[in-house]
């Protein structure tokens, strides 16, 4: 049978917004803020990068897919929204796992309305809610047991957005951190990687010069 990741309507949306993140792949809105100006506002920020999809690999999000399949996670949490790619991968896992709920974050207005129209087109709005917002703020909402999470919103965040997190992350919770060699995420890294912290981690290659860092709650 074949999976709800490759088959429509979900394989055919993840195929458009992929060619639609190539071609924003250069776009920067003239005057706006760098998106590594620790600075400027978390608002700043993610209305600098309104139009860039900045999404996870392909080869990311089936890997993403196959492990909440595995894990079937009661609640998922992603921090970064962005256009949904990510999203959607996540959804389409929760859809054949047949139990599961995200929740995932974005704090530009205009994702967030786009985001939640291809959530819709998709068929996975009943198992998706989108939280408005600065992440650190928002997810403070979300009270369950937490399963998995995906971390890929700033990486300056990684941190406090762990530690608001840890809480509720239940033994064995996955942690996917992508862009961890992003010199923001350094402070992230030491603590999961300390295993007096509570993590067991792991590093791989994804993206070109870049990596992903899985760690399992103990
Ligand atoms: C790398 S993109 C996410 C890409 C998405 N995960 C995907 O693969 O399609 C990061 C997103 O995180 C959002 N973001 C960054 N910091 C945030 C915060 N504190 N709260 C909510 N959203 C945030 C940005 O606006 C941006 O759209």
């Amino acid at each position: 049978m074949t999976s709800t990741l490759d088959s429509a309507p979900i394989a055919p949306l993840i195929a458009d917004l992929y060619a639609k993140a190539d071609a924003s792949h250069l776009h920067v809105k003239s005057g706006a803020t760098p998106l590594g100006d620790r600075d400027a506002s978390v608002q700043e920020r993610a209305d600098a990068a309104e139009d860039r999809y900045l999404p996870i690999d392909p080869g990311t999000g089936r890997l993403l897919y196959s492990l909440i399949r595995a894990a079937r996670p009661e609640t998922v949490v992603e921090f970064g929204t962005s256009y949904g790619i990510s999203t959607l991968h996540l959804a389409a896992a929760v859809r054949d796992n047949g139990i599961g709920h995200i929740y995932t974050t974005e704090a530009n207005a205009k994702k967030i309305a786009s985001a939640r129209a291809t959530f819709a087109q998709a068929g996975v709005d009943d198992i998706i809610t989108v939280l408005e917002g600065d992440a650190l703020r928002t997810l403070t909402a979300v009270t369950d047991p937490i399963g998995f999470v995906l971390l890929d919103g700033w990486k300056d965040l990684y941190l406090p957005l762990i530690k608001l997190l840890e809480p509720q992350l239940i033994p064995g919770a996955l942690v996917a951190a992508d862009n961890a060699d992003s010199s923001g995420a350094r402070d992230y890294l030491d603590r999961v990687r300390d295993s007096a912290n509570g993590y067991t981690s792991f590093n791989f290659p994804a993206k070109e010069r870049d990596s992903m860092e899985l760690s399992s709650r103990n």
